[in-house]
């Protein structure tokens, strides 16, 4: 056991304060078993999110040390602490409701901007194991909003629909059984999928490892193939391998 001291972003809907905590932890030690101890016995005033404790609910997304926007209960303390110190602060490019509890509203409301559900088509096609192939990573998503939180492409369009939501676009543009087809193309472009800057944060951040840039990139790619997307919209003149 070793003590360290956890930095936390704290927000009681007036103002924020940085907060510091003693805590002794493992190297096996997540941050949410260190939030949890930290709540239950020393500040029950602490407010943050855990479900699974199992990277699959999506819920427990903070940043730490200013930089890097991680499921807490996927992450062990000791890999990021400097210093004896570790800073944990709510995720960005979202409003926070408490101390480390921000409101998921935003990216889910844009689900719907984007029509991020199945369509079935009329007739159904036998699905083979290389058609699942195509997208079997994106149906990983677990709406933790990481993706959104790291995404730099809001700092100029806040209407983006944001790497989580163009995941979505993919998933289904690519399912053979989908109705939609190039209207979900359409979709893309109307949600500003060429504000995407890309940085490739989305792809590095993602605790599933979706190729999240590069969906982003293949749907751009075939949009101004089909005359969908024009050209000269393409985010931040950003040169791709495909000369777009
Ligand atoms: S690659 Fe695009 S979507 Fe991903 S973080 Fe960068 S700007 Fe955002
Ligand atoms: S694409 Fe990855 S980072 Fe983004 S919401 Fe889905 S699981 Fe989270
Ligand atoms: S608590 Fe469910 S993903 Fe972390």
């Amino acid at each position: 056991m070793e003590k360290i001291v956890i930095k936390i972003k704290r927000f009681n809907g007036e103002r924020e304060w940085f907060q510091e905590y003693t805590v002794s932890v493992t190297e096996r030690t997540t941050l949410i078993e260190a939030l949890m101890e930290l709540q239950g016995s020393i500040d029950p005033s602490l407010s943050f999110r855990v479900q699974c404790r199992a990277a699959i609910c999506g819920t427990c997304g903070v940043k730490i040390n200013g930089e890097y926007h991680v499921l807490a209960c996927k992450t062990k303390i000791k890999e990021f602490i400097k210093n004896g110190i570790i800073t944990v602060e709510p995720l960005s490019n979202m409003k926070v409701i408490k101390d480390l509890v921000t409101d998921h509203g935003e990216f889910l409301y844009k689900i719907k901007d984007v029509k991020g559900w199945f369509e079935p088509a009329e007739e159904f096609q036998r699905v083979y194991p290389e058609d699942l192939q195509k997208f079997e990573k994106e149906t990983d998503c677990i709406l933790c909003g990481i993706c959104y939180s790291i995404c730099p492409a809001f700092e100029i369009d806040r209407d983006f629909g944001g790497p989580i939501n163009f995941v979505k676009v993919f998933r289904f543009w690519k399912d053979k059984n989908d109705a939609l087809k190039d209207e979900r193309i359409v979709i893309a472009e109307k949600n500003h999928i060429t504000s995407c800057v890309h940085c490739k944060y989305c792809t590095f951040s993602c605790p599933k490892q979706i190729p999240v840039e590069q969906d982003i990139m293949q749907i751009e790619f075939y949009g101004k193939q089909k005359g969908i997307i024009k050209s000269s919209e393409s985010g931040g003149g950003f040169s791709t391998p495909f000369g777009f």
